[in-house]
C-alpha cells in the first residue's frame, strides 16, 4: 500500500495549520467586522462562536481527518458513504474560494510595490477603482457584467502567485508546505508585532483603539435584553462568519491537513494551540489598523467612522492614505504591511488548493504531479475572470455569498451529520486518547446540541436577511447569477461527484 504522506513534525503541523487560519481574514475582514458590529461588546459573540463551534468544530475535523487519513471527502465517506457528498461540497467550496481569493493578494502584491514611492497618490479611492482595477462603469448597475478587459497589471502579480503556489505544491506536504509554512509563518508574526508597535506610536493612535474597544452591548442584545439594534442577531452572524472563515473550519482544510498527522500525535492541545494563535494574531492586526486609523482621523481632523472602510476597502484605500500621512519611513511601513498580507495571504491560498489537489489524488488515484497540474492549472484559469475590470463586483458578490450559504450551511451539515449520525464519542475518545489533555462531555454538547441549534437560527435569518434587503444594492439578476447560482452550483455538483465516481484509490473502498 503506498505511504500516505505526512507532516515531518509536530510544530510543522502547527505552522501549517495557523499558516492556513492566518490569512486574508485576519488582516483587512476582522478589524472591520469588529469595528461595524459594536465594537469592544462584539468579544462576547466572538468568544461565544469561538467556544461553542470554532474550537469544537477544530477538534472534529482533527478528529475526522486523523483517523479517516483521507482528504475530506475520503475521510467522511469513511465516517459513513451516506456522507461523501458533504466533502465534496466542501471541495467545491474551496475551488470557488480559490478563484477569488488568489486575485486579493494579486492585489497586495502590486501595492507592496507601489509602496516605496507611494504610487497610488493622494486619491486612493479613484487610484485604486479607477487606475488600478479599473472599473468600468457604475460598479452597482453593471454589476458584474460589463467585464472591460484584461487588467495586465493585475494579471502579472496573479500569475506570480499562482507560480509560487505551484512551486510549494508540487513538493509536498513536507518538502513543500511544511517547509514554506515554517519559514514564512515565524517571519510574518514578527512583522505584524512590528506593524502594531509603530501604530500604537503614533499621535492619536488612542482615538482608534478607543472606537475598536470601546463595547456598545445594546448592539449585540435582543430587545428584550436591553438591546438597541433590531437586527441585533446579524452581529452573532457576523461573528460565526468570522470564526469559520479565520480558523479555516468547515471547508475542509482541517480535515486534509489533519489526514498528514502521525497517527499517534496530539491534536487537542494542537487545536487550542493553532485557535489561540490565529485569534491573537487577529486581535493584533485590529489593534494595529484600528491605532492607524485614528492617527489618521487626529492628523486629518475627522472622525473615526469617516475613516475606518470595510473590507478591501480598508487595506486598499484607507491603508495607502494612512501610509502618505505618516511622518516618516512611509514607504518602509507600506511595504511591510502589504507583505504581511501577501505572506498571510499566500500560505491560506495554499492550503486552500491542497484541498482540492488531496481530493483529486485520493479519488482518481492521480499521482501529485498530475493532480497539482490539472488543479493549479484549471483555477488560475477560472481566476482570470477576477483580473477584469468586473472583478472586484465579482469578487464581493461570490465572497458574500460562499461565506453566508456555503461555509456555514456546510458547517451545518457537518455537525448534524457526523453529530448526530457517527458516533463522535469514539471520535473524542481517539483524539483523548494521543492528546496531552482530555477533552470532556462539554465537547458532544456543543458539537450535538449548541452549534446545530445556533447554525439552524442563523442561516435562517441569513435567508430572511437576503430575501428582504438585495445585498449591496446589486440588481436581482447579478445575486441570482453570481451568488445563489454558484453557491447552487457547488452543492449540485457534488452529488455526482461523490456517487457516480468510485474510489479509484488503494486505501479507499
Ligand atoms: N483562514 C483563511 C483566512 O482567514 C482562509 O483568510
Amino acid at each position: 500500500m503506498e505511504q500516505r504522506e505526512q507532516w515531518g513534525t509536530r510544530a510543522g503541523f502547527i505552522l501549517a495549520a495557523v499558516g492556513s487560519a492566518v490569512g486574508l481574514g485576519n488582516i483587512w475582514r476582522f478589524p472591520y467586522v469588529v469595528y461595524e458590529n459594536g465594537g469592544g461588546a462584539f468579544l462576547i459573540p466572538y468568544f461565544f462562536a469561538l467556544l461553542t463551534a470554532g474550537i469544537p468544530i477544530l477538534l472534529l475535523e482533527f478528529g475526522i481527518g486523523r483517523t479517516g487519513r483521507g482528504s475530506s471527502p475520503l475521510s467522511l465517506s469513511r465516517l459513513s458513504r451516506k456522507f461523501e457528498w458533504l466533502g465534496w461540497w466542501q471541495v467545491l467550496i474551496c475551488f470557488v474560494i480559490t478563484t477569488y481569493y488568489v486575485s486579493i493578494i494579486a492585489w497586495a502584491v502590486s501595492y507592496f510595490f507601489y509602496s516605496f514611492n507611494l504610487n497610488w497618490g493622494e486619491d486612493t479611492k479613484a487610484f485604486l477603482f479607477g487606475t488600478y482595477l479599473g472599473v468600468p462603469g457604475d460598479a452597482v448597475t453593471d454589476s458584474g457584467w460589463n467585464l472591460g478587459g484584461l487588467r495586465w497589471h493585475i494579471l502579472l502579480p496573479l500569475i506570480a502567485v499562482w507560480a509560487g503556489t505551484y512551486y510549494v505544491l508540487i513538493r509536498g506536504i513536507k518538502k513543500g508546505i511544511e517547509k514554506v509554512s515554517k519559514i514564512f509563518i515565524p517571519i510574518l508574526f514578527v512583522m505584524m508585532i512590528l506593524i502594531v508597535i509603530r501604530a500604537v506610536t503614533l499621535p492619536g493612535a488612542g482615538v482608534g483603539l478607543d472606537h475598536l474597544l470601546t463595547p456598545d452591548f445594546g448592539k449585540i442584545m435582543p430587545g428584550f435584553l436591553g438591546g438597541t439594534n433590531p437586527e441585533w442577531y446579524s452581529v452573532w452572524i457576523a461573528a460565526y462568519g468570522q470564526i469559520f472563515f479565520s480558523l479555516s473550519i468547515a471547508f475542509a482544510i482541517m480535515i486534509t491537513y489533519s489526514s498528514y498527522i502521525d497517527k499517534k500525535q496530539d491534536v487537542n492541545n494542537s487545536g487550542f494551540i493553532m485557535a489561540f494563535s490565529n485569534c491573537g494574531f487577529e486581535f493584533l492586526a485590529a489593534i494595529g489598523v484600528f491605532a492607524a486609523i485614528g492617527f489618521m482621523a487626529v492628523s486629518s481632523g475627522s472622525e473615526v467612522k469617516d475613516v475606518a472602510a470595510s473590507g478591501v476597502g480598508l487595506a486598499f484605500v484607507v491603508f495607502p492614505k494612512i501610509i502618505n500621512a505618516f511622518p516618516t519611513l512611509n514607504g518602509t511601513f507600506g511595504a511591510l504591511f502589504f507583505l504581511a498580507l501577501v505572506i498571510a495571504g499566500y500560505t491560506s491560498l495554499i492550503s486552500i488548493v491542497e484541498v482540492l489537489i488531496a481530493s483529486l489524488m485520493d479519488k482518481f488515484r492521480l499521482s501529485r504531479k498530475a493532480a497539482v497540474n490539472g488543479v493549479v492549472g484549471v483555477c488560475a484559469f477560472v481566476s482570470i475572470v477576477y483580473t477584469t475590470g468586473a472583478g472586484i463586483v465579482l469578487l464581493d458578490i461570490v465572497d458574500h455569498f460562499i461565506n453566508n450559504f456555503g461555509i456555514v450551511i456546510a458547517g451545518l451539515f457537518e455537525v448534524i451529520l457526523v453529530g448526530w449520525f457517527a458516533n463522535i464519542t469514539r471520535i473524542r475518545d481517539d483524539n483523548n486518547l494521543v492528546s496531552d489533555f482530555r477533552v470532556g462531555t462539554w465537547w458532544n454538547i456543543m458539537i450535538i446540541g449548541v452549534t446545530p441549534l445556533v447554525l439552524l437560527f442563523m442561516t435562517f435569518k441569513n435567508f430572511q436577511l437576503e430575501f428582504t434587503k438585495a445585498y449591496e444594492g446589486y440588481p436581482f439578476h447579478a445575486l441570482l447569477t453570481f451568488g445563489w447560482i454558484i453557491v447552487g452550483a457547488t452543492l449540485l455538483i457534488a452529488f455526482p461527484l461523490a456517487y457516480l465516481f468510485k474510489w479509484k484509490t488503494q486505501e479507499g473502498f
